[in-house]
């Protein structure tokens, strides 16, 4: 997809960090903007600042996870801008604990809004996009941790790594289709935003009653370390010029840290040499 200008683009968890960041630059590029998310005032706040960019603006507060919410997005989407070019499968959450130690509330949280979110919205999006048989980018947030794996944050982990083989799958299945619709899987390293405190988010009837005492050392430690890092990451905007790049560029993998490729490596010639798996980080 190379031209923007009075494209429509729709971003899940566009209430803040990477969301907001694709927001504000489809803006810029002159877009007509969906903006969705569970957090309500965030969604205000970021509805705000798009419509002071001068763009036409869409807002709708949706969980990702609910099939039913994601319906009446799209009926919006597509109701009030006829179509949709661009989507962003952006919102996500970070939760869980060692695996074992992990409740079924923190399994169906995290599962919900990473995985089920992106089904939710391939299953109503991609039927209407394809219809409109026009240039369209389907742009679905992975991680560095889609490729990799490391101690005590497994359930994220693993919904990235879904994400990863899902958008693979998307993007075979839409070229056999003969379609127009580009895909690309964004995998950034740290990025600094409001991630490792999704908590902020979780509904209440998936809250663990003990969260206090789940926290064992190995959680901390993991946590300790993720916080550092993503208070550290890279600017939000600079993640969204790198993806705006990708799209012109029919870029699949999108890489924001290339120095992370290292690791990604190193598990890579694990597998092929059949090796046991190298810790991914000093101890
Ligand atoms: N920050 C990082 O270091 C980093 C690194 C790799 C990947 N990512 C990924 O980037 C994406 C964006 O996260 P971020 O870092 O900007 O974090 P963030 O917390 O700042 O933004 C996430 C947004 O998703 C929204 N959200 C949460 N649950 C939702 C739900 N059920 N339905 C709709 N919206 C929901 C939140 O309200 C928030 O606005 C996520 O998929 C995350 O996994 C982030």
């Amino acid at each position: 997809m190379r031209e923007f200008k009075n494209k429509v683009a729709v971003i899940t968890g566009a209430g803040s960090g990477i969301g907001l960041a694709f927001a504000e630059r489809c803006a810029y590029e002159g877009m007509k903007v969906v903006l969705t998310d569970i957090e309500e005032e965030a969604l205000n706040r970021a509805e705000k600042i798009i419509r002071s960019l001068g763009a036409d603006v869409l807002s709708v507060k949706c969980d990702v996870s609910k099939e039913k919410d994601v319906e009446f997005l799209t009926e919006k989407a597509f109701e009030i801008f006829g179509e949709v070019h661009l989507l962003f499968n952006n919102a996500g959450v970070a939760g869980g604990s060692l695996l074992w130690e992990s409740t079924t509330e923190d399994w169906q949280w995290v599962m919900g809004v990473n995985l089920w979110g992106l089904i939710n919205t391939t299953k109503t999006f991609v039927p209407k996009m394809l219809l409109q048989n026009k240039e369209c980018h389907i742009v679905n947030t992975s991680s560095i941790a889609g490729l990799t794996s490391g101690p005590a944050n497994g359930i994220y982990s693993m919904t990235k790594h879904a994400i990863v083989s899902f958008s693979e799958t998307l993007y075979y299945e839409l070229m056999l289709a003969h379609s127009l619709i580009g895909v690309s899987v964004l995998c950034p390293g740290f990025v600094r935003t409001r991630l490792m405190d999704s908590e902020r988010n979780r509904p209440m009837e998936l809250r663990n009653p003990n969260a206090s005492m789940n926290i064992t050392p190995h959680k901390q430690m993991m946590d300790h370390m993720l916080r550092e890092g993503v208070s550290k990451g890279m600017p939000p905007e600079q993640v969204a010029e790198q993806v705006f790049q990708g799209i012109q560029g029919k870029q699949f993998y999108i890489f924001t840290h290339k120095e992370a490729k290292g690791t990604i490596k190193q598990r890579m010639e694990d597998i092929l040499n059949e090796n046991n798996p190298t810790f991914p980080f000093s101890i």
